[in-house]
């Protein structure tokens, strides 16, 4: 019989067995909800990225179902040849005129919009200056490029005036940075950063996946939070978070975004959205234009759950967005945290390294615009309880 090449893998999983960090797919029996079930548990839902709860809004079922009816499941080619229909160009518009952009560019998720506009627009003979907590679409962009990578130690604007001042004069080179963090749930040190790319002439990117929907007027994302409108050269956006569906895209100017049309690989090799998808990310514009109540109650929320577990005694660390971390030390300690809160019905997960810093694990919370007050007073009840009991708390 043939040996199995593949059984090292069987030895990594073990590893990760022993020191705790094997996680097997939780599963949600229903919708994506605030409030949900998840492996058959009632759960208080702190998990997701839905932070507006538009993954179960009425208008844009409503709008996704007549696409479906009209246009069908599917696209059945790359953009570029036979998968643009209409409706793509209907939500590129609307995605720059709300990115105040000239154009932008629909990816199949953010993370193929980082990767594949990062390795595009960057070749071997360029640099790219990197905040060293940047997502891992950003780190696998880079390394497609073959550009030269400097990191800077996080958020820090002199380190990275220092690489800058390092690197050969006249050498093509891209700063980037998330606009929120997701595993801290901080903001990136955008203002800054932009003064470096002035001074500099280096191109300024920024990955607004978590503040999509959530930062700015209506949503408009750090750029807009910040007031960097035209200092911000390559915005990328995800609609899988606040907007509650699928893609990532790209906003800045036309020339950028007919250069990605043609170069961007996952653009380029890799199936279209199916039109109800585009279609439901048009109705989310259109809420976020239009039902301003989400976004205030998301932030109303924010106050209100991270206020609670600060006043409980956890370390929260950093943040100033709806992510809110429990940190705890070791990964171990995270997971167990993690299941304890499972078992006693509320939904955050333990994360550990090399996601986050060795030392530095923690449950990460989420709180979303849809929670009602008591179900987050629950959720801290119960924080409270678990803390202590597993002596995180004193
Ligand atoms: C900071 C950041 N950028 C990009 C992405 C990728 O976005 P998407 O889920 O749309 O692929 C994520 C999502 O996990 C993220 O957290």
């Amino acid at each position: 019989m043939r040996a199995d090449p593949l059984e090292y893998l069987s030895a990594e999983l073990a590893s990760l067995r022993d020191q705790g960090l094997y996680r097997r797919l939780r599963v949600l029996d229903g919708e994506q909800r605030a409030h949900t079930s998840v492996d058959h548990r009632s759960v208080v839902n702190l998990s997701s990225n839905n932070y507006l709860g538009l993954t179960t809004h009425p208008r844009l079922r409503e709008r996704a179902a007549e696409a479906l009816a009209a246009l069908g499941v599917g696209t059945g080619s790359v953009r570029p040849i036979a998968g643009t229909m209409a409706i793509h160009m209907e939500l590129e518009r609307r995605l720059a005129a709300f990115k105040n952009t000239e154009a932008a560019v629909v990816f199949q998720s953010g993370f193929a919009a980082n990767a594949g506009t990062v390795a595009s627009v960057l070749t071997k003979d360029d640099a790219i200056v990197s905040d060293e907590l940047n997502h891992a679409s950003i780190i696998d962009g880079a390394r497609l490029s073959r550009a030269t990578i400097k990191v800077f130690p996080h958020r820090d604007v002199t380190a990275a005036r220092r690489i800058l001042e390092a690197l050969p004069r006249g050498q093509r080179t891209l700063l980037i940075t998330d606009g929120v963090f997701s595993m801290d749930g901080d903001l990136g040190a955008l203002p800054g950063l932009c003064d470096l790319a002035d001074e500099f002439g280096a191109i300024m990117m920024v990955d607004d996946a978590h503040a999509s929907g959530v930062f700015g007027r209506d949503g408009r994302g750090t750029v807009d939070h910040f007031g960097l409108h035209g200092r911000v050269d390559i915005q990328v956006g995800t609609l899988s978070k606040a907007i509650g569906a699928l893609g990532g895209y790209v906003a800045g100017s036309r020339a950028l975004i007919e250069f990605l049309y043609h170069r961007a690989r996952p653009f380029l090799f890799s199936t279209s959205h199916p039109p109800s998808v585009a279609a439901t990310c048009i109705a989310a514009i259109d809420v976020l234009e239009s039902e301003p109540q989400w976004i205030a109650r998301l932030w109303e929320n924010t106050r209100f759950f991270k206020g609670g577990l600060q006043t409980l005694g956890f370390d929260t660390g950093v943040s100033e967005s709806p992510i809110t971390p429990v940190i705890v030390g070791e990964a171990a300690l995270a997971m167990k945290l993690s299941d304890r809160l499972f078992a006693e019905g509320v939904f955050a997960q333990g994360i550990g390294f090399p996601t986050v810093a060795r030392g530095r694990a923690r449950v990460r919370t989420i709180v979303a615009a849809t929670h009602t007050q008591d179900e987050l007073q629950f959720a801290l009840d119960c924080f409270g309880r678990v803390g202590r009991e597993l002596g995180i708390l004193p």
